[in-house]
């Protein structure tokens, strides 16, 4: 415990910066830290306090958090808890803190999906295992085709009115539904504040789709989720699978979505990096924040090096034309492969 007072005083001054999330009043970091994979119980609780610590030290206020992360599910938000306690609990005006509810939880018809009953629930769950009284904002994880949406949205302007989130967000919706969202909410004078996308050199589907320019065009902020595609979009994987990857360590990420058409692309793209005199990984992160409706990027590290390397795509150099023509003329061969 104790060691309270731990915060560089001069975090606000090393380098971050912060976007307007929409048309809110609300400022979020270029880089934000998710709790998804790293925090659970199965992680070394040092490690996950260095990493937490060094993101606030390096002006990162925003930790994304869910009610599933782990693993066990629930676990990432009990080892958040104990963060807050122990070095945390000064600062909590200072940190922007989101979690999620709606995949599965709990046992039986209510511990899944979106209806009324399942988020309040689920974010009281949350509240208690993270120690906090409300948090920044709270998410409906996911689009459930089966709950009226209608339901969904009045439990968010609900949850709001009650104090335990500040604001709410959508994750992961589609299109169409994302749209009737920000339009009830607002009617509701509960604006949406930010969609959460999957969004990575690799993966495009929310720029393809109109996602990320609805946002905009309503207001709502963009936060780019796994933007390093969890790890592929570094050099890691380009010699095979290190013992201390997510893939071998069993995460979300799977040795077949290393297909070598893919690990061709990220080679060339690696190739690129180094040319502009830096990693794969500040490449792939500078390449989502030149785009000026992203307002942050949510990613994960599983140690303090990594985080560090990251933090230096602040310092990117803007790509010229010639560097645009080229990751695009990479980027189109994957989007032809069958590989994803
Ligand atoms: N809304 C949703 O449904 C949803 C879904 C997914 C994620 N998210 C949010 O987005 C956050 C980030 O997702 P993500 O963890 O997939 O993000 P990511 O940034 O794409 O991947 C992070 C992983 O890449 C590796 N890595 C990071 N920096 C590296 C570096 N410099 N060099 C080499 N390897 C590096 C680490 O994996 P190793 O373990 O291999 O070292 C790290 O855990 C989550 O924590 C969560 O908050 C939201």
């Amino acid at each position: 415990m104790g060691e309270l007072n731990f915060a560089a005083a001069d975090r606000y001054d090393s380098g971050m910066k912060y976007r307007r999330c929409g048309d809110s009043g609300v400022l979020l970091p270029e880089l934000s830290l998710g709790l998804w994979h790293n925090f659970g119980s199965v992680d070394r609780y040092d490690n996950m306090k260095a990493i937490a610590r060094y993101a606030f030290d390096h002006g990162i206020t925003c930790f994304d958090l869910a009610d599933n992360y782990g693993p066990v599910p629930g676990s990432a938000e009990e080892n958040f808890g104990r963060l807050m306690r122990d070095s945390f609990a000064p600062h909590r005006d200072e940190l922007f803190v989101s979690t999620k509810a709606g995949h599965d939880m709990w046992r039986g018809p209510y511990g899944s999906w979106n209806s009324r009953k399942h988020l309040m629930a689920g974010l009281d769950q949350s509240l208690k295992r993270m120690g906090l009284d409300y948090v920044d904002v709270f998410y409906s994880h996911r689009y459930d085709p089966e709950t009226p949406i209608e339901e969904t949205l009045q439990a968010l302007v609900d949850i709001v009115r009650s104090g335990k989130a500040l604001y709410v967000g959508l994750s992961k919706y589609p299109k169409h539904q994302a749209m009737f969202a920000y339009d009830y909410l607002a009617r509701r004078d509960v604006r949406c504040l930010v969609y959460q996308g999957r969004y990575n050199m690799l993966n495009t589907a929310v720029e393809d789709d109109g996602i990320i320019d609805d946002a905009a065009a309503a207001g709502v902020g963009f936060a780019a989720f796994s933007p390093l595609a969890q790890g592929m979009l570094t050099d890691k994987y380009l010699n095979g699978i290190p013992a201390d990857s997510r893939v071998a360590r069993g995460g979300f990420l799977k040795k077949e979505q290393l297909a070598p058409e893919i690990i061709e692309v990220v080679a060339e793209l690696n190739r690129i990096a180094l040319d502009r005199g830096e990693s794969l990984a500040d490449m792939a992160l500078a390449w989502l924040l030149a785009d000026r409706n992203v307002t942050s990027v949510i990613m994960g590290a599983s140690s303090v090096e990594q985080l560090g390397d990251n933090l230096q795509c602040l310092y990117s150099a803007p790509f010229s034309d010639e560097e645009i023509a080229r990751i695009e003329g990479v980027l189109k061969r994957l989007k032809t492969s069958d590989a994803l």
